[in-house]
């Protein structure tokens, strides 16, 4: 994923010729770079300053720079159609097979600043390599369709491939679009998420499905549509497979983050149930009780950030009736959130004491629904017990993760305990 986003940014830059850089280079007081309307030639190693238009001329490697103009502002890529060297288009699928070592040598060779014309050939060896990643995808479902309707072991093998690929390849917008567009939501993913007795493909079936919806609007309202919502749901509160728990709870934040409608139908339904069970559970492990209470922290927040931001923006009205409409922190407390948590604490802060990244998400989530919880927590004795605990443990610590945790903790312990502190507001 890492890889492929790397050689997308240096093959856009190639394709376009023409590049907006953020200061990132090295900067030499003594040799700026004075930009003007018209375009200068830059000099091999000379910094430029940010949000200059660029653009590199690829048969020589001589690059210009000049302010943006007006017009230009706010737009990252340029596109260079009257810049003659141009051949290849912005429009044509900059995508490739796998072929990892292609990937890293190229971008290894752009990290080492090699001649322009030296990248250029590397771009074209890549070319060679392409099949565009659309043509890819389809193959890819049409190959799990070609599969037998009952499950077969010797064909277990073969499908985890296809589904690793498709991971690989659905993180990016237009795949992911393309994916959908072509029946593997319904063809591909549902059959498995929903029916599927193994759990290793359903575990890559949701890492496919958290990949294809993470920021991006278009295929989280599609996934939405195919009730994946309310499956996922299912899974979290049936499952006792930690990998399979994490993956469900990936792919469920994929599809509910900055999607209210999505919130509103699943989180009032079964969502909010499935989400406290997972920290009800005997039988779920910390580490995911931690991405739980980060998830509904998150999802705290987020209408809260709306709300406020809608205060200097009227234009946001319809994004906050959809907001207004939420009443999450109401089901939470329907469901039994703040208590689920109190005695999660209460009872694990032994084990927590080995894991200040969980103490530290289970901090932050404290601090997001204080105003729900305040009341009951604050008169807890064993909670107050498990934090304080928790946190002198921390404050003892020679580790500095474990220091800045604490302090943290402390902050929220002042929330519930602080009586003077208390009674001020
Ligand atoms: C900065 O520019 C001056 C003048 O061009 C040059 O002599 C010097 O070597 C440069 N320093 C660096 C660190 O590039
Ligand atoms: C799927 O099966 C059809 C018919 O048997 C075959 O022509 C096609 O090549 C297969 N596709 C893939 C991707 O395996
Ligand atoms: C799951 O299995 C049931 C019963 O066989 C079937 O009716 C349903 O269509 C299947 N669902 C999916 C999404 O494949």
């Amino acid at each position: 994923m890492h890889i492929s986003t790397i050689f997308t940014v240096f093959a856009a830059g190639l394709a376009l010729g023409c590049l907006q850089f953020s200061a990132s280079e090295p900067v030499n007081k003594t040799d700026d770079f004075v930009a003007t309307h018209e375009w200068q030639v830059l000099r091999e190693g000379q910094a430029i300053p940010k949000g200059l238009h660029v653009r590199i001329n690829l048969q020589t490697g001589v690059k210009e720079a000049k302010l943006l103009d007006e017009t230009e502002r706010g737009t990252a890529l340029q596109s260079t159609s009257d810049d003659s060297e141009q051949s290849w288009s912005a429009q044509e699928p900059l995508s490739l097979e796998h072929k990892a070592d292609i990937i890293e040598e190229s971008v290894r060779k752009v990290k080492e600043h090699r001649s322009y014309a030296e990248l250029r050939k590397t771009y074209k060896d890549f070319q060679k390599n392409f099949r565009t990643d659309g043509e890819l995808i389809m193959q890819l479902v049409e190959q799990y369709r070609n599969f037998s309707k009952t499950p077969l072991q010797t064909e277990l093998k073969l499908k985890l491939n296809a589904l690793e690929n498709l991971e690989y390849l659905l993180h990016q917008i237009d795949n992911a679009l393309v994916f959908i567009d072509n029946g593997g939501l319904d063809d591909v993913l549902l059959p498995i998420v929903v029916n599927d007795t193994n759990t290793d493909l359903r575990i890559s079936a949701m890492r496919v499905l958290g990949a294809l919806a993470g920021n991006n609007p278009k295929a989280q309202i599609k996934v939405f549509e195919r009730n994946f919502g309310s499956h996922l749901a299912q899974i979290l509160m049936t499952s006792s497979n930690s990998a399979e728990i994490s993956s469900a709870l990936h792919a469920f934040g994929t599809l509910l983050r900055k999607f209210p409608l999505a919130q509103q139908r699943v989180l009032s339904t079964s969502g909010t149930q499935a989400l406290i069970g997972v920290l009800k559970s005997a039988d779920v492990e910390l580490r995911n009780k931690a991405k739980v209470v980060t998830l509904i922290s998150d999802l705290v927040l987020e209408k809260r950030s709306v709300l406020e931001a809608s205060r200097d923006s009227p234009d946001a009205a319809t994004t906050l009736a959809q907001y207004v409409l939420l009443e999450f922190e109401s089901w939470l407390q329907t469901h039994g959130f703040c208590a689920t948590l109190e005695a999660v604490l209460s009872k694990d802060y032994v084990h927590l004491i080995d894991q200040p990244e969980a103490v530290e998400q289970f901090t932050i989530a404290m601090e997001s629904t204080d105003s729900l919880c305040q009341p009951l927590w604050s008169k807890s004795p064993s909670l107050r017990h498990a934090l304080l605990t928790i946190r002198n443990r921390f404050s003892h610590s020679q580790d500095e993760y474990r220091l800045e945790v604490s302090q943290a903790l402390a902050k929220v312990c002042g929330l519930f305990y602080d009586k003077n502190k208390h009674t001020e507001l």
